[in-house]
């Protein structure tokens, strides 16, 4: 059983992140990069940088060798990297604070669009890719990575450009009882990920990423480099969920460590169909958004093969859960609160906290060494589209039966259920724009990967959309909610660069609801009048 659970958490994983290790060999497209406008760049970009390094080994054309290598590099939806995708006129790769600065200044001194990628996870691919406006160039943070954790003041300043997992090994490097309440995948970039929330194992206890940040540093549309004392609450508000990319450019997160055991315990226990899966997922809706917040349990939902051949396929439910405590305390919460799932003992692996980020990050079994997290390339990408919901009353059992009708379909579709309750039903809506508080049991995402480009994409686009139709009576209503760091293109996006509010409010209020989205767009039309900071679903200024 250990071996297919294994094998069956493998494919999970695979099916959306670790499968599909090849690149796309991309075409370059044949781009008259115009040369005049390059040099202009460089020559302002050389006037506002501090740095005695020549700047032009910072930027990239398609004439440059290792073009190709850096656009995709941090690129996690190879959709975009497609050849038919447009392409950045060149890339900047910025090597001092100066130079985002001067990225900015420069770009609206000539009327260049900028796109800015920390690291390169958005859905949408809306951070190296523009199809509303060309040309345009990519600003890449990549090299923009410092971490400086304060353990003494439980603090950490982080440079824009660091993933995910080096901020938790960076932490765990300096103390076993200090964590931080963000991301799984570790190869997320924290300046893009705390803008839209930034939600992980330990957010049923401390909430997200983006409730724990003390302050930041930001460029803005004039080029300044402010503080959260200088910007003000009202855009420290904003940019703590608000979706990236919208008010200016993130160079520092300052986050707040969180108190985590020095023993932790994971587990992940699967069930098939065949073993009562419908009914135990129905249970799990009852009592997830309660249960200790010590605990997390998500589920991992797929297709899967019955009896070792694709004729007689059945659906698996993967429940991969951390719990901040050892196992003799796991056993006993799960008897009292979930014992219908029959966990025992020999299920638990005890680790440390940075052992479960491993874990949880799909670095299977625990025995991973965290260095694991530093490697920037330990995660893979695939062709995929996405799209979330939350759920606020369990879904019945006929309702699910359906869901597992249609999971079959689709060649290598995974269901990915994360619980909340605890500390996110605790936090007002309006503390910061993520507005999926209280009510909500947990947040569903559909993902459809493939393997083969433009071929088959059609009928996965086809398929979700179709699935998402068919949720819609079992997920919240008015609005429909979504999770903007799983942006969605369906839902709305902006064809032009004077959208208006009552166009934008198609996605705009599914992501942050009426009130924060109206505030966001007020604290948009002061900060950002000329709206500098655009693109397909950035908030709208009021022109
Ligand atoms: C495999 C995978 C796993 C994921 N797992 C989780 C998860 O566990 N929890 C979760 O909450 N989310 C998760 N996400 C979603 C993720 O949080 C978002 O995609 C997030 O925006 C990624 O940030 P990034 O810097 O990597 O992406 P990017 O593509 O670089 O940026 C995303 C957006 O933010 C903008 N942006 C980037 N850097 C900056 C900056 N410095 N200042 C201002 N704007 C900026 C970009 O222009 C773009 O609009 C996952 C995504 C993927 C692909
Ligand atoms: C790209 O090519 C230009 C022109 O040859 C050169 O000036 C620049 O330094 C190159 N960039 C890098 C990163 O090597
Ligand atoms: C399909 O798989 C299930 C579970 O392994 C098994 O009980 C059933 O007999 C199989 N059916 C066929 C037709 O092979
Ligand atoms: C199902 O079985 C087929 C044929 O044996 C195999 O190719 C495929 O990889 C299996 N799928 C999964 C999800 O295990
Ligand atoms: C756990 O990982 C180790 C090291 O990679 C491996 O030898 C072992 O077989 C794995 N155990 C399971 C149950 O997958
Ligand atoms: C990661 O990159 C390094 C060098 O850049 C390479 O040696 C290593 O094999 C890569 N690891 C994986 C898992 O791809
Ligand atoms: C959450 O909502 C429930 C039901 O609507 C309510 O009873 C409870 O007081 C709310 N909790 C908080 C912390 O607001
Ligand atoms: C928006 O911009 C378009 C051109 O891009 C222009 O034709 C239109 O008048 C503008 N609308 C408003 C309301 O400014």
């Amino acid at each position: 059983m250990k071996e297919t659970e294994t094998k069956l958490i493998r494919m999970v994983y695979s099916t959306f992140s670790l499968l599909f290790q090849f690149f796309v060999l991309l075409q370059l497209p044949s781009l008259a990069v115009s040369t005049s406008t390059l040099d202009k760049f460089i020559q302002c970009a050389s006037a506002h940088s501090v740095l005695s390094i020549p700047i032009s080994t910072a930027f990239f054309t398609p004439k440059n060798s290792s073009f190709t290598s850096v656009l995709q590099s941090s690129a996690q939806n190879l959709r975009f990297l497609e050849p038919s995708v447009p392409k950045p006129e060149f890339i900047f790769t910025p090597l001092h604070e100066s130079h985002v600065q001067a990225a900015v200044i420069c770009s609206k001194q000539l009327g260049i669009h900028l796109r800015v990628r920390s690291g390169g996870h958005d859905y949408e691919g809306l951070s190296y890719v523009s199809e509303i406006e060309m040309p345009f160039i990519l600003v890449d943070l990549g090299k923009l990575r410092s971490i400086s954790v304060d353990i003494k003041h439980n603090s950490a300043w982080i440079q824009a450009g660091a993933t995910i997992g080096e901020v938790y090994y960076r932490i765990a490097e300096k103390s076993k009882i200090h964590g931080y309440p963000a991301g799984l995948c570790t190869s997320l970039g924290i300046g893009g990920h705390i803008t839209g929330g930034a939600y992980g194992p330990m957010m049923r206890k401390y909430g997200l990423g983006a409730d724990n940040v003390i302050d930041a540093q930001i460029v803005d549309a004039k080029g300044r480099i402010l503080d959260r004392k200088e910007m003000g609450e009202d855009l420290f508000w904003a940019i703590r969920g608000g979706g990236g990319a919208s008010f200016g450019i993130i160079l520092w997160w300052k986050i707040k460590l969180v108190p985590v055991p020095e023993t932790v315990t994971v587990f992940t226990v699967t069930k098939t169909l065949e073993q009562g899966a419908t009914k135990l997922l129905h249970r799990w809706q009852q009592v997830v958004d309660k249960l200790d917040e010590d605990l997390f349990i998500r589920v991992l939902i797929q297709a899967a093969n019955a009896s070792g051949n694709t004729t007689n396929r059945t659906v698996s439910t993967s429940y991969n859960s951390v719990f901040l405590g050892d196992a003799d305390r796991l056993l006993r919460v799960m008897k009292k609160s979930f014992p219908e799932l029959g966990l025992t003992r020999k299920d638990c692996i005890e680790t440390s906290w940075i052992g479960s980020v491993a874990y949880i990050a799909s670095f299977p079994n625990g025995t991973t060494t965290p260095e694991i997290l530093i490697q920037r390339n330990s995660t893979s990408k695939s062709y995929f589209k996405a799209k979330s919901d939350f759920v606020k009353n369990p879904i019945p059992e006929n309702g699910l039966e359906g869901l597992w009708k249609r999971l079959l379909e689709d060649d290598f579709a995974g269901i990915f259920w994360t619980p909340y309750g605890g500390m996110m039903s605790k936090i007002s809506e309006y503390e910061i724009p993520f507005p999926h508080r209280n009510g909500t049991i947990f947040m569903a995402q559909y993902v459809s990967p493939w393997r083969d480009g433009e071929k088959s994409q059609a009928k996965h686009m086809t398929w979700i959309r179709k699935l998402y139709n068919y949720m819609a009576p079992y997920v919240s209503k008015f609005p429909r909610e979504a999770y903007v760091n799983y942006r969605d293109l369906d839902l709305g996006f902006n064809k032009k660069s004077n959208t208006s509010y009552v166009e934008a409010s198609a996605w705009g209020i599914k992501y942050f609801k009426d009130i924060n989205f109206k505030r966001l767009v007020s604290v948009k039309t002061k900060v950002d009048p000329d709206n500098f900071f655009r693109h397909e679903q950035s908030i709208p200024h009021i022109f």
